[in-house]
């Protein structure tokens, strides 16, 4: 598989074979960084790491996986340059593809890292939008496979806010991996009808079924139960009016009761607001896997940076 030259926007530009291909590619880096074994696979590299939203997990991962394979990555906060105020994205891309091999970005408006995709010259990275958060369905994935030994055939329940960078991007990978999911909010904060059109020719090729829904029962059976923030960032406006509107999606212990399976497993892309999504007590329970997913933050998003821009071969 050769995905050396490749940007990464949304699971949308790759096909199954390349995203089975980036899961092996991080299980393989993640077991050899348990033995103690990093490399040089991004050797020389210089990376930048363009963030006009805030971030733990990403950042944190972009710089330890870029430092582990001897690349040298740089931060670059909303502050810090003059993306979109004083400089256009496009011009801000071709400098910054002068100077750097890779350019992460996390922001707003998805428009924008396909702009800086268009004229960077180097791979582009998305590290979230407004629409899509695709290195985290990497990280999700990754984490299911190592519990379920399998992605295909799993139930996966998404339940809240059905429109976000969360849901969409959940509904491309899974419906494109032959998990069988389904979307569980509020109806007016379903995903778009063109998205879904989407993910139902992607779910139809590869065998499985999308379910989107505002019915709680729909969670009965789910292998995985999933929830993000009910107000992502750039929304906290609208915090009040969904606590109201997703009241009744709380993933809780009566909502796990519904489940009616012990082997379902909790997962959040965190960082989640404990008391409103989730409640405390399934956040911590036995079946939560949230901190494997932040780790599998680091060892997929290492995989898709030595994909796109390194020597997978040079250890
Ligand atoms: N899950 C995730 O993207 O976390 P951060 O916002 O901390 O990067
Ligand atoms: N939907 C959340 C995801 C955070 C990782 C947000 O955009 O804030």
């Amino acid at each position: 598989m050769n995905l050396f030259g490749r940007h990464f926007l949304t699971l949308k530009d790759f096909t199954r074979e390349e995203i089975e291909y980036l899961l092996d590619l991080a299980a393989k880096l993640k077991e050899e960084k348990k033995k103690g074994i990093t490399g040089n696979r991004l050797k020389g590299k210089n990376i930048a790491l363009l963030f006009e939203k805030p971030s733990t997990r990403t950042r944190c991962a972009f710089v330890v996986g870029a430092r582990d394979e001897g690349a040298f990555p740089e931060y670059l906060g909303k502050d810090d340059i003059q993306l979109g105020h004083k400089e256009s994205v496009a011009d801000t891309a071709r400098v910054l593809g002068r100077m750097f091999d890779g350019i992460e970005f996390r922001g707003f408006k998805h428009s924008t890292v396909e702009e800086l995709a268009k004229f960077a010259g180097v791979p582009v990275w998305n590290g979230l939008t407004d629409e899509y958060h695709p290195t985290q369905i990497l990280a999700d994935m990754l984490t299911m496979k190592e519990h379920f030994g399998k992605l295909c055939g799993l139930e996966f329940v998404y339940v809240g806010d059905g429109r976000n960078n969360m849901a969409n991007s959940l509904m491309i990978g899974m419906t494109k991996l032959g998990v069988n999911m389904t979307v569980l909010a509020p109806k007016s904060l379903f995903p778009s009808e063109d998205l879904i059109n989407l993910c139902e020719s992607y779910a139809n090729e590869s065998d499985t079924k999308l379910l989107v829904t505002d019915d709680i029962n729909s969670v009965s059976g789910a292998d995985v139960i999933y929830t993000d923030v009910w107000a992502s960032m750039g929304e906290e406006d609208k915090a009040k009016e969904r606590i109201e509107l997703l009241k009744p999606y709380q993933v809780n212990k009566s909502l796990i009761e519904k489940i009616g399976k012990e082997s379902t497993i909790f997962m959040h892309c965190l960082p989640a607001v404990k008391g409103y999504e989730v409640t405390e007590d399934v956040f911590e329970s036995a079946n939560s896997v949230v901190f494997d997913e932040a780790e599998n933050r680091m060892h997929t998003i290492k995989a898709v940076m030595v994909a796109t821009l390194g020597k997978e071969d040079d250890r």
